[in-house]
């Protein structure tokens, strides 16, 4: 593909050399297509990707093992026949629902396939090799991989002890091209303060876009914690949002990037793929359905909560977690804990550097964390 002149102009900006182009072209035009992606991708690094044999617990992506609400369910059920149509108007129509339940105009919410589209793009349109990505430590890290790909340096600014971000120590990185908080953490599981990011936006380095991963936020408390604020007052904040995750539509893809129309527009890349109409049917089901949120906060935290208390009452550390997810000191090198569990036919997340002894542990149905209770006791105590 061939590179406009305002393109160009902004990749040399960027600190890009004219040598470059060629390979920026192509990285852009492959979007979605991109290697480094996404969860899926770190799991075929971590574990290899065949379809796990039957009876395998999976708690290793975060996914919501509910699938879709009854009410979405029953709205892409309905319009499956229509399939046949490209239906460009419907995308608007979720923007505008999810922008007028938010406090944004729909001009702020740009619809993708998935959350990951737009993590990747973001790094790739605001980062280069002066301007670095920054990122927590341990964090979601699919953008490192991005910003790795491009030539731009990536910061890893370990969480604090309480394992929050570290603001101060991510607004001081010089000349920072994207600073990417996620809240909650993955893997961590934990909030970081919504003052504590109003100040990061407020004192971090001109030009720099912070970008909110709010994938997790239903589970903790959207209302109360999300910083959407932001975006209502135009800053250089871009928030996402997926329905991988609460709204169990990880296989169906939906997701939103939010923000000023400026900034959003640099999620698109060089293009977009039309949006299934089943995914964005599906999506706008979920978020009439105001029940939705409590009911499944209500039950993955029962859930998580006695499988912490299990795990504490044996003995073992555990990072208190407000999300669908939790980590736990294995005390063991965690590739080896991962082994020992999957003789058990459990599944838990990749492993983390900094973290090198624990396991990231999704939070599946009531006899699946039955199951990896057993196993874990088995393996471990
Ligand atoms: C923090 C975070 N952001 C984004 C994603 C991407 O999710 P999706 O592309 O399914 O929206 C994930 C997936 O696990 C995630 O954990």
């Amino acid at each position: 593909m061939t590179l406009t002149t305002e393109q160009k102009n902004d990749f040399l900006a960027r600190g890009f050399s004219r040598r470059s182009f060629g390979r920026l072209a192509t990285i852009f035009a492959a979007g979605s297509s991109l290697p480094f992606y996404n969860e899926f991708a770190f799991a075929q690094v971590a574990i290899d990707n065949r379809k796990l044999p039957p009876g395998a617990v999976k708690i290793d992506n975060n996914e919501n093992p509910l699938g879709p609400c009854n009410e979405s369910l029953e709205a892409m059920r309905a319009i499956l026949p229509q399939g046949g149509r490209y239906m460009f108007y419907l995308p608007g129509e979720l923007s505008e629902l999810l922008g007028s339940q938010e406090g944004v105009s729909q001009k702020y919410v740009q619809v993708h396939d998935g959350s990951s589209a737009p993590l990747l793009q973001a790094v790739l349109s605001f980062t280069s090799p002066t301007k670095p990505f920054v990122i927590a430590d341990p964090g979601y890290e699919a953008g490192s991989e991005a910003a790795k790909f491009i030539g731009a340096k990536v910061i890893q600014v370990p969480l604090t002890k309480d394992y929050a971000h570290d603001v101060r120590k991510m607004a001081a990185v010089e000349n920072a091209g994207l600073i990417y908080i996620c809240n909650p953490n993955n893997p961590t599981g934990t909030l970081t303060k919504k003052e504590d990011i109003e100040w990061l936006v407020a004192n971090k380095p001109a030009g720099s876009v912070v970008m909110i991963d709010e994938a997790y936020i239903h589970f903790a408390g959207k209302d109360e914690h999300t910083s959407m604020k932001l975006v209502a007052q135009d800053k250089d904040v871009i928030i996402l949002r997926t329905f991988s995750k609460l709204y169990g539509m990880a296989g169906l893809r939906a997701g939103v990037a939010i923000g000023r129309p400026d900034l959003i527009k640099k999620t698109r890349g060089f293009g977009i793929n039309w949006n299934p109409v089943t995914s964005v049917t599906g999506a706008m089901a979920a978020l009439k359905a105001k029940e939705v949120i409590p009911q499944r906060q209500k039950i993955n935290a029962e859930i998580r909560d006695s499988t912490i208390a299990f795990l504490e009452k044996k003995g073992f550390k555990v990072i208190p977690s407000v999300s669908n997810k939790f980590m736990v000191d294995t005390r063991r090198p965690t590739r080896e804990a991962r082994a020992a569990l999957q003789k058990d036919l459990i599944y838990v997340g990749r492993p983390w550097p900094s973290m090198p002894t624990w396991i990231r542990v999704s939070v599946g149905t009531k006899e699946e964390m039955e199951k990896f209770q057993a196993a874990f006791v088995k393996s471990f105590a």
